[in-house]
Order: C-alpha cells, then structure tokens, then sequence
C-alpha cells in the first residue's frame, strides 16, 4: 500500500512528521511512504505548485496524506502559480469530489470550545462538502467596466449531475449515521442553490428513511453557534462547506482538531487537515498535529480497509487529551513533538 505524502508549506511539514511517525508506531506491515513536494515548497523548488511528478505520485498511491498549502510570499504570483492551486487541482485531477469534515465533542476539551460547555456537549456531526465545482472552478478573471474600472468575477454553477452526485453521498452518510440530513444552501437569493435545492430533494425520493432538512447557508452559521447538537449529517457545495467547516471547528474545540477525507468515486482518497499552513506559528513547532494524525487514521478506514488501526489512532487522541495535552491552540502549552509523543504513549 503506497501511501503519498504530500507535506506542503509552513506548519504542513511539521504536523505531516507527527502523524508519519504515529503511522509507524502502528507497524501497520506493507505500508510505504513516498514524499513530493507541494504548494509554495514545490514552486520555490521546481517552479510549480504541482508539479508533474507529484501528481503522477498521487495518482500512483492507495491514498494521499497531506499537510498544507499556501505560502506569504507567493500571494503576489499569478494565480496558476499559487500554493493553493496544488490542492484545487489535486482535487479536481483525481475527481476527489466528496469532503467528509466530521466535528465532534471531545468531553476532554469543553474548556477549549467557544461555546458555553451545555451548547457544546452534545456535538455529533459530518459536513459532506462538494468539492469539484461551485464558484471555485468556474469561469474567473479581471476586466474592465466599460467605465473603466477593475472587476473582479467568478462564476458560480453546479450541474444537475455534479448535485445528484454529491446528494447521494450526503443521503448515504446520514444512513450510516442517525438518519438525518440537513441541505444548506442559498436558495432564496442563488439559481445554483435552486437547482442544488430542487435536485437535493429529488433524490430524497430515493431514501425514504432519511429525514430531510434545508436552512439557508445564514442561518445554517446560525444555527451552528446556537444548536450545534441539532445536526447529524450536513450537505452543501464547496464554498459554503468550507466556511461552515471552520466554524464547527471551533465549536468542538480548535482548528487544529478537524481532520477531513477527499473521495473520489471509487474509495481513493485525500486525507488532510482542514487548516491551512498558519504562517503565523510556522517554524516554531508549537502547531497542533491532530487534525493531521486524526486525518491519518480516516485514511486507514476509508482507504486502506484498516478501520481497527484507525480506531486505535482516535482512541490514544482521545486518552491523550483526557490525560492533559494541550497545545496552544487549546490553551496549553504541548509542543507539536510532544503532542505526538503523547499520542504514540497512549498508543
Ligand atoms: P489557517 O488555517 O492556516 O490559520 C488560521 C488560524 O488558525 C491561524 O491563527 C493559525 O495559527 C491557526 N491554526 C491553524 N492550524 C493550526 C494548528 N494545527 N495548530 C494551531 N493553530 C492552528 O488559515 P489562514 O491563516 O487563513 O491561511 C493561511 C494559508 O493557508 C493561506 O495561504 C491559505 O490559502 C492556506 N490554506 C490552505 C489550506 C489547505 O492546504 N487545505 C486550508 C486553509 C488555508
Ligand atoms: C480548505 C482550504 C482550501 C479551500 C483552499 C486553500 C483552496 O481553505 O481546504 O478548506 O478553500 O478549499
Ligand atoms: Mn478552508
């Protein structure tokens, strides 16, 4: 099983190594590692973000482990040239369309949520976010007005076919969770949300057990801060899941926390962190690695078909934050080495 480690740009390398070196404690036999870069790393390299031979790797691998992307110095490039189209297009070369981001209460951490400890203590749930369309792979560009001024666009679209697709993984994860499904879009104001709406609850016809909800992307971020526990399995398209990801982060806990899976159609899957490079605590080996290493062993289950090993990851995460890790996303003051030390301890 030839794992591709794709470590990236700022506290990506640093948090990657902690979940290699978990993986290895696990002595999981046939497993191999090969390393390329990517991102601001690969474009100081070799002068792209991603490169040819890293693309070849990750279509070569079983599954994908990956840091992060996005690099300070690389925000005034063309944007073909940036860190970020790394990962937009390794999502859309291996039609990684499906991004699972489960957030869940970690009793340990009820000091570290944002939320008043009786809101967060019952958090259970998966944002299934589409991740091959919306307004992140449409038409974009500057022009001028014919007034002369700069205008920025981005189109936004989603065909019935991208929906029905991404719908069906959403209805598919509630079944396999406690049979909800909550559709968030923007309906009211957006004909891609209207179609995604429309499409959304034709399919519903398909799963009579799952109960079917929508809310309005505004109210969904609402509703996240206020009820957090009212959800099971959320569904939305790829720049509403983005934002709403990051927010449940930090109703469980931290960034530093959520780990996330990039499927495609057959089982493969990339398997990263949903926080960017942080280049503001870049180099100082404080970053918390357990969105990364939670996000290694969602690679063992979805991948790898080693949902005991994955399980045993999630278990010494959960035992190392009951015994007192913190780093200092959390409030403590664990480095990011002491943090996977700990990990590999409860291991
Ligand atoms: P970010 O997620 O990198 O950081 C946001 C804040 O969270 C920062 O204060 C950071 O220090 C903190 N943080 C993030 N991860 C942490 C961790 N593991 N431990 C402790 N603290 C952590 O978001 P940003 O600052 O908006 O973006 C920085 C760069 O990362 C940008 O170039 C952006 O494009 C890129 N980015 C990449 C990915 C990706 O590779 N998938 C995801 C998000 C952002
Ligand atoms: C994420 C990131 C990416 C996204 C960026 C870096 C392209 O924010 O994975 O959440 O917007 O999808
Ligand atoms: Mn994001």
């Amino acid at each position: 099983m030839l794992v591709a480690l794709l470590p990236g740009d700022g506290i990506g390398p640093e948090v990657i190594a902690e979940a290699v070196r978990v993986l290895d404690t696990l002595e999981i036999g046939g497993l191999v590692f090969e390393e390329a870069p990517v991102g601001g790393a690969a474009f100081k390299a070799v002068g792209h973000p991603l490169p040819e031979a890293t693309l070849d790797l990750a279509k070569r691998a079983d599954a994908i482990l990956f840091g992060a992307v996005g690099d300070p110095d690389c925000d005034a490039l063309e944007r073909h040239l940036r860190p970020e189209q790394a990962i937009l297009g390794l999502r859309a070369e291996l039609g990684l369309y499906a991004n699972l981001r489960p957030a869940a209460t970690i009793p340990a951490l009820a000091d570290a949520s944002a939320l008043r400890a009786d809101i967060a203590g019952n958090i259970d749930l998966m944002i299934v976010r589409e991740l091959n369309g919306d307004v992140y792979f449409g038409e974009k560009g500057m022009r001028a007005t014919d007034a002369g001024l700069r205008q920025g666009y981005d189109i936004m679209s989603y065909d019935e076919g991208e929906v029905r697709r991404i719908a069906k993984t959403g209805f598919e994860t509630a079944r396999a969770r406690r049979g909800r499904l909550c559709s968030v879009d923007k309906a009211n104001v957006l004909e891609t949300s209207q179609l995604w709406r429309d499409v959304v609850t034709e399919i519903s016809a398909d799963y009579p057990d799952i109960e079917l909800s929508h809310l309005y992307v505004d109210n969904a971020a609402m509703q996240l801060v206020k009820d957090p526990g009212q959800f099971d399995t959320i569904v939305t398209g790829n720049l509403f899941g983005d934002i709403l990801s990051d927010l449940a982060s930090m109703c469980t806990g931290s960034i530093g926390m959520l780990p996330s899976a990039s499927l495609d159609e057959g089982g493969k899957g990339l398997y990263e962190p949903i926080h960017g490079s942080a280049p503001d605590i870049a180099g100082q080996g404080i970053a918390n690695p357990l969105a990364t290493i939670l996000s290694a062993a969602m690679m063992l289950r979805y991948s790898l078909g080693l949902g005991d090993a994955a399980a045993r990851i999630e278990k010494a995460v959960e035992v190392a934050l009951a015994a007192g890790l913190r780093t200092a996303d959390l409030g403590g003051k664990a480095t990011t080495r002491e943090a996977g030390d700990a990990v590999i301890a409860a291991l």
